[in-house]
């Protein structure tokens, strides 16, 4: 069984839903699919889940992680997380996807621990390079950039010998159309990603369709009947399922080819 962490320090850069893509991707990919959600206060992905059981479509299970009492540390999480991929693998999960949020909080710092293949979602904003990465300018300077948190994900895979440990880093919520600043992010990333050993990938373009896929549960691999089939549904098609295959190769996970659903 594998585990893959999506993660960013900065809100509404798409990994929750993204999260609920690539679940929804990898499980008509015939891979029993698991997602935990750290955001247990709203818990978007419980309500996608109801929505899709609702409509009878195949849908990724969805769990979380509660804590009870005390203030739990990065070694409490750790523990938990453990135990939930322990009941995984006995109930014979494939793959675990967990669902950060966007804080240097201590579930979110075992999440990355954990995880065999981390995916950070950043999107074409320089705001987003900020939290990332050091930078000169000081008024712009996240306290903890998230680097710091690759620093250590790192150090931690190197000791406890993870060697086929991977870690993308997701051009989300991408523009349809090129612009000058979508380039520039781009370029910086390049540079970082380079020096950190990361790969730089394509996550979802920001579409409309995406925008209440929470509240109606359909995704772009659902087929839904008497609908006419738009272009752009079919390229978010095509983009779902080109991340679903890279996860599952640098998984080196065994899938079925894409599936549709029909609704
Ligand atoms: N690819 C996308 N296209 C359009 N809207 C998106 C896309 N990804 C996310 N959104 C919207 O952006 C907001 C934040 O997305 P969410 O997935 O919750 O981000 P995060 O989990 O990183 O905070 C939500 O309103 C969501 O519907
Ligand atoms: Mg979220």
């Amino acid at each position: 069984m594998k585990t893959v962490t999506i993660g960013s320090f900065k809100g509404g850069t798409g990994k929750t839903t993204l999260g609920a893509v690539l679940g929804t991707a990898l499980a008509l990919r015939g891979l029993k699919t698991r997602l935990i959600e750290l955001e247990t206060s709203t818990k978007p992905l419980a309500r996608f889940q109801a929505c899709r059981e609702f409509a009878d479509l195949d849908c990724p299970e969805i769990d979380d992680l509660m804590m009870s009492g005390g203030q739990p540390d990065v070694q409490d999480w750790q523990i938990s997380f453990r135990q939930a991929k322990s009941e995984a693998a006995q109930d014979g999960v494939d793959v675990l996807v967990i669902d950060t949020t966007s804080v240097w909080k201590p579930e979110v710092i075992a999440a990355h621990l954990m995880a065999d293949l981390v995916i950070t979602t950043v999107t074409e904003s320089p705001i987003d390079l900020y939290q990332i990465m050091p930078t000169n300018g000081p008024s712009m300077q996240a306290v903890r950039p998230y680097a710091q948190l690759i620093d250590l994900v790192r150090r931690h895979a190197e000791k406890s010998n993870k060697t086929d440990f991977e870690w993308f880093l997701c051009l989300n919520r991408r523009s349809h159309l090129r612009t000058r600043v979508g380039d520039s992010v781009r370029d910086r990333l390049r540079t970082f990603t380079e020096e950190a050993n990361i790969r730089l990938i394509d996550g979802l373009v920001d579409r409309v369709g995406y925008r209440n896929m929470m509240e109606t549960g359909i995704t772009p691999m659902d087929d839904i009947a008497g609908e006419p089939v738009q272009r752009s549904l079919l390229a978010a098609r095509t983009e779902a399922n080109r991340l679903a295959s890279r996860v599952i190769t640098r998984l080196g996970l065994k899938a079925d080819a894409p599936r549709l659903v029909n609704v």
